[in-house]
């Protein structure tokens, strides 16, 4: 008998096959996301579920899904499952770690372009027929290149922010748990600094740190204070990494020059004080959102979860006591 799994989200057309080819599958293609009741109700008869970053996996699911093996998160970030109470219950735990690199730190560098150049507001004032011709002081905004970027999480991600901003002839600083060696450092062309360090001299502040309880609010009220007045704030990470009502106070106040963010405080439902800012460029939460790399990723949680059912080890597991509790 082929194990049981469900797809909590749609997905592509070759993910499923994939998938069917190993799996006695339930998916919900319609693409309304389950609630909590509804979730732990489908995963009772369940061996595996591929889920996403909109789906909590806590410990009132697992209690109802006592067959389960594994969770395969459709993403690299994985704060919505609890993974010590997988591992508790021998459950692995997988994420999609390397295919959303590049995207994400286009999509980084999307949010200080746009918010550097103010395209957003210029784009706005087009559309609402207000321009009369070119002048010389229009839309001035500040330039990119040359100016210092400060990348808070040297991770993958923020390891390509970095490769980056060599072609714009940036400085780049960082902030890391760990400080990499000498090598990597002059791949990166970048110099580790503390915290205060690189808010305080950095044009460009990008956040690439994962959301957990250590990192909630890693951007407030003071730290903002210590940024230049000049200084533009990019997240492309998880939110709850900034104190949303505090940035919002700040770009009110001119403590900072502007933000670009993908990602915010319980979305999508966002502070809509956001929304009566210019100068905020918003996006939906689609740093990794390319065909190609939303693609790449459901093939690689699916390849996680199928991996997990058919007793190999899945090449992105988080919890490797889990398998072997298992
Ligand atoms: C991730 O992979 O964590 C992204 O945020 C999903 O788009």
């Amino acid at each position: 008998m082929k194990p049981k799994i469900l797809v909590t989200r749609e997905v592509f057309d070759e993910t499923l096959a994939y998938l069917n080819d190993h799996c006695d599958v339930e998916s919900n293609q319609t693409d309304k996301p389950f609630d909590a009741a509804t979730l732990a109700q489908r995963l009772k008869d369940k061996d595996g579920v591929v889920c996403c970053l909109t789906d909590r996996i806590d410990p009132a699911v697992l209690a109802a899904a006592q067959r389960l093996k594994v969770v395969a998160n459709i993403a690299v970030g994985y704060n919505n499952i609890d993974v010590p109470a997988c591992t508790a219950r021998g459950v692995m735990v997988t994420n999609t770690p390397g295919v959303l690199d590049d995207s994400t730190a286009d999509l980084a560098f999307t949010l200080m372009l746009a918010a550097a150049r103010r395209l957003t507001e210029a784009e706005a004032y087009i559309r609402a027929g207000q321009w009369q011709g070119w002048h010389l002081k229009q839309l001035l905004g500040v330039d990119v290149h040359h100016a210092t970027l400060g990348i808070i999480g040297m991770g993958r991600i923020g390891q390509q922010i970095a490769r980056r901003a060599g072609g714009f002839k940036m400085r780049v600083l960082y902030q890391n748990r760990n400080r990499w060696p000498a090598d990597v450092e002059k791949w990166l062309n970048a110099e580790y600094v503390t915290k205060e360090q690189l808010l305080a001299q950095s044009d460009f502040v990008v956040l690439q740190i994962p959301y957990s309880p250590a990192t909630h609010h890693y951007i407030g009220a003071a730290e903002l204070k210590q940024m230049k007045p000049t200084a533009i704030l990019i997240n492309s990470t998880r939110g709850g990494v900034i104190d949303d009502a505090a940035l919002i106070d700040a770009l009110k106040n001119g403590t900072i020059r502007a933000a670009g963010l993908d990602v915010f405080e319980n979305e999508p439902q966002l502070n809509p004080d956001f929304l009566e800012l210019k100068n905020v460029v918003l996006a939906p939460h689609v740093g990794s959102s390319t065909e190609a790399t939303r693609r790449a990723m459901a093939m690689t949680a699916a390849n996680n979860a199928v991996a997990a059912l058919t007793g190999s080890t899945p090449p992105n597991l988080l919890n490797t006591e889990a398998k072997n509790k298992a």
